[in-house]
C-alpha cells in the first residue's frame, strides 16, 4: 500500500487510548475516515450521544463534537469497519494476566488475538495491522503468525508497532504535538510504515516520526513507562529521607532537577504513581526479564513497585501516627481527591484505593469527594466488605466532604483543592484539624497559620511527637 492510499482507518478499542487518538488523527486528515468500533455497546452509545464522553480529558469533547459525522464514526460493527479499513489500529486492553510463581506478570493478550483473528476472518484486501496497545515483544509475530495462518490465501498483510505514549489528562495535547511517534515492523514492512508515517505526517513534523524493528518499538514502550515509573519510586525513596532526617523534598526535587543531564520532571514526590499502565507495564517488563532468564534485571524494576507501595502505606502510617485513637473510635476522615491523577477520571490503579482501603481498616468512616469520578466508579475501586459501606460517604463538594471530619487527605492535585476557602475548611472540620498532603499541592505554612495541622509528603512535621 502507498502513503497516498489510505482512506480508511478502524480503530479497534473505544477507551481511554482509541477514543482521543483517533479523533485527533480524524482531526487532523480530513481526507481519511476514521471507523472507532468495540465490542463493549454501552461505551460506542456514550461515544456517539450528546451529553457526556464515556471519558474525560481536557479538550476531548470539542474533538470529538467537530469531527463526529464528518470523518469520525462510532460502531459496534467492528466486521464491517475492518473489512473497509486499509489501517486496523489495535488498541484493546492487555491487561496482566494470572500471577505466576516468580516475579512480574505476564500480559493477558487474549484480546489482541481475538482481534488478529477477527482481521484474518473478515478482510478481503492488503491491510496493515498496527499495534497501539502496549504488548510485550514479540506480540507483533505472534498477530503475524494467527494473519498468516487463517487469512484468505492471497490477502497481504503488515504488523506494526506504534505504541502510543499518551498520558492521561493530557492526552489532546500530547497526541496533537507528540514528542515521537515510533513506527516498528519487521523486514519487508517498509512500505506499510511509509504509509503509517503519511498519516502521522498531516501534522507530526518529520523528524518526530521514527521507524525502527518491531521488537524494539514494543520494548521502547515497556521501557518509557518503567523510567518514568523509576523516577517517582526513586525520588519518593528521597522523601521517607526527608522526612526522617529535616530535609524538605521539594528543595531536593529542585536542586537535583536543575542539572541539566537529569532534568526536572517527574521529580515530584507524591503518595505514589497508579494507573493503568505503569504498574503493568513493570509487571511485563520483569516478567519479561524472568523469562529471558535476567533474574538481577527482574528484581531491579521489581523494586521500582515495592517502593510505590512502600510509598502509600508510610503515608497512612503517618496518619495513623497523628490521629490513630480517634480513627479506632471512628473519627471521620475526609479524602479529597480519588482519580489516580489531576485531569483524568481514571481510577485504575490509583494510590486512594489501598489509602482508603488501609484507614478504613483502621476503623475510620471516609467522606469522598473527587470532581471527575462518579460515586459508584469510587465504591466500586474500594473494598468489597460490607462492614465497610456504610463507613463511606461520597461527596458532591469539597465542603461537603470536610464537614465535621478530623483530618483531610488530599489523594489528587485537583487546582480547585489548592483554592478552597480553607479558613472555612477549618471552621467546618473537628479539632484539632488534620490536612495530610499527598501531592505537595497545598501551601502547608499558610495552613498552619489557619490553624490546622498540616502534614506533607517528603517534609519533617513536628505537630505530633510520635510524627516525624
Ligand atoms: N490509558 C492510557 O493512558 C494508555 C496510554 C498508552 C497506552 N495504553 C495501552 O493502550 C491499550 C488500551 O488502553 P485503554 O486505557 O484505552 O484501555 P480501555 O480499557 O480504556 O479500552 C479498551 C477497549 O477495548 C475494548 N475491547 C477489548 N477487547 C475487544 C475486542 N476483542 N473487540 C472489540 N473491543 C474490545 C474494551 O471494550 C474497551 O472499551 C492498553 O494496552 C494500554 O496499556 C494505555
Amino acid at each position: 500500500m502507498t502513503a497516498a492510499s489510505v482512506r480508511r482507518v478502524c480503530c479497534i478499542g473505544a477507551g481511554y487510548v482509541g477514543g482521543p487518538t483517533s479523533a485527533v488523527m480524524a482531526l487532523k486528515c480530513p481526507g481519511i475516515q476514521f471507523t472507532v468500533v468495540d465490542s463493549d455497546a454501552g461505551r460506542i452509545a456514550a461515544w456517539n450521544s450528546a451529553a457526556a464522553l464515556p471519558i474525560y480529558e481536557p479538550g476531548l469533547d470539542e474533538v470529538v463534537r467537530s469531527q463526529r459525522g464528518r470523518n469520525l464514526w462510532f460502531s459496534t460493527d467492528i466486521d464491517a469497519a475492518v473489512a473497509a479499513a486499509d489501517i486496523v489500529l489495535l488498541a484493546v486492553n492487555t491487561p496482566l494476566g494470572p500471577r505466576g510463581a516468580g516475579l512480574g506478570g505476564a500480559t493477558d493478550l487474549s484480546a489482541i488475538e481475538q482481534c488478529a483473528r477477527t482481521v484474518a476472518r473478515v478482510a478481503r484486501r492488503p491491510t496493515i495491522v498496527v499495534e497501539k496497545s502496549t504488548v510485550p515483544c514479540g506480540t507483533g509475530e505472534l498477530i503475524a503468525g494467527i494473519l498468516r495462518r487463517d487469512g484468505r490465501p492471497g490477502v497481504g498483510f503488515s504488523v506494526l508497532s506504534n505504541p502510543e505514549f499518551l498520558s492521561e489528562g493530557t492526552a489532546v495535547r500530547d497526541l496533537l504535538r507528540p514528542d515521537r511517534v515510533i513506527i516498528g515492523g519487521l523486514d519487508g514492512s517498509e512500505d506499510a510504515q511509509r504509509a503509517l508515517a503519511s498519516v502521522y505526517a498531516h501534522w507530526v513534523p518529520q523528524e518526530r516520526i521514527v521507524t525502527m524493528g518491531l521488537w524494539s518499538a514494543e520494548l521502547a514502550k515497556l521501557a518509557a513507562n518503567a523510567l518514568l515509573a523509576q523516577r517517582v519510586s526513586s525520588i519518593n525513596s528521597i522523601s521517607a529521607v526527608c522526612e526522617a532526617v529535616g530535609a524538605d523534598i521539594a528543595d531536593v526535587s529542585r536542586a537535583c532537577g536543575m542539572d541539566s543531564r537529569i532534568g526536572g520532571r517527574f521529580l515530584h514526590a507524591s503518595v505514589g504513581f497508579g494507573g493503568s499502565c505503569f504498574h503493568k507495564d513493570i509487571m511485563g517488563l520483569v516478567w519479561l526479564a524472568e523469562s529471558l532468564g535476567l533474574h538481577d534485571v527482574a528484581e531491579y524494576w521489581d523494586q521500582v513497585l515495592q517502593m510505590n507501595s512502600s510509598q502509600t502505606a508510610r503515608f497512612v502510617a503517618r496518619i495513623a501516627r497523628a490521629v490513630g485513637c480517634d480513627l479506632d473510635a471512628g473519627a471521620e476522615v475526609a479524602v479529597l481527591g480519588f482519580a489516580y491523577k489531576a485531569g483524568t477520571g481514571d481510577t485504575r490503579n490509583t494510590p486512594a484505593a489501598p489509602v482508603c482501603e488501609r484507614l478504613l481498616a483502621q476503623g475510620a468512616r471516609l467522606a469522598i469527594y473527587d470532581p471527575k469520578v462518579p460515586a459508584r466508579q469510587i465504591r466500586d475501586a474500594l473494598p468489597a466488605e460490607s462492614h465497610y459501606h456504610h463507613r463511606v460517604r461520597i461527596c458532591s463538594d469539597a465542603y461537603e466532604a470536610v464537614a465535621g471530619a478530623r483530618a483531610v487527605v488530599l489523594l489528587t492535585p485537583w487546582p480547585e483543592f489548592a483554592t478552597l476557602d480553607w479558613a472555612r475548611v477549618h471552621g467546618l472540620m473537628a479539632q484539632p484539624a488534620y490536612v495530610f498532603d499527598g501531592h505537595r499541592a497545598l501551601d502547608a505554612p499558610a495552613l498552619d497559620r489557619l490553624g490546622f495541622r498540616a502534614v506533607s509528603v517528603g517534609v519533617r512535621t513536628t505537630h505530633h511527637p510520635k510524627l516525624k
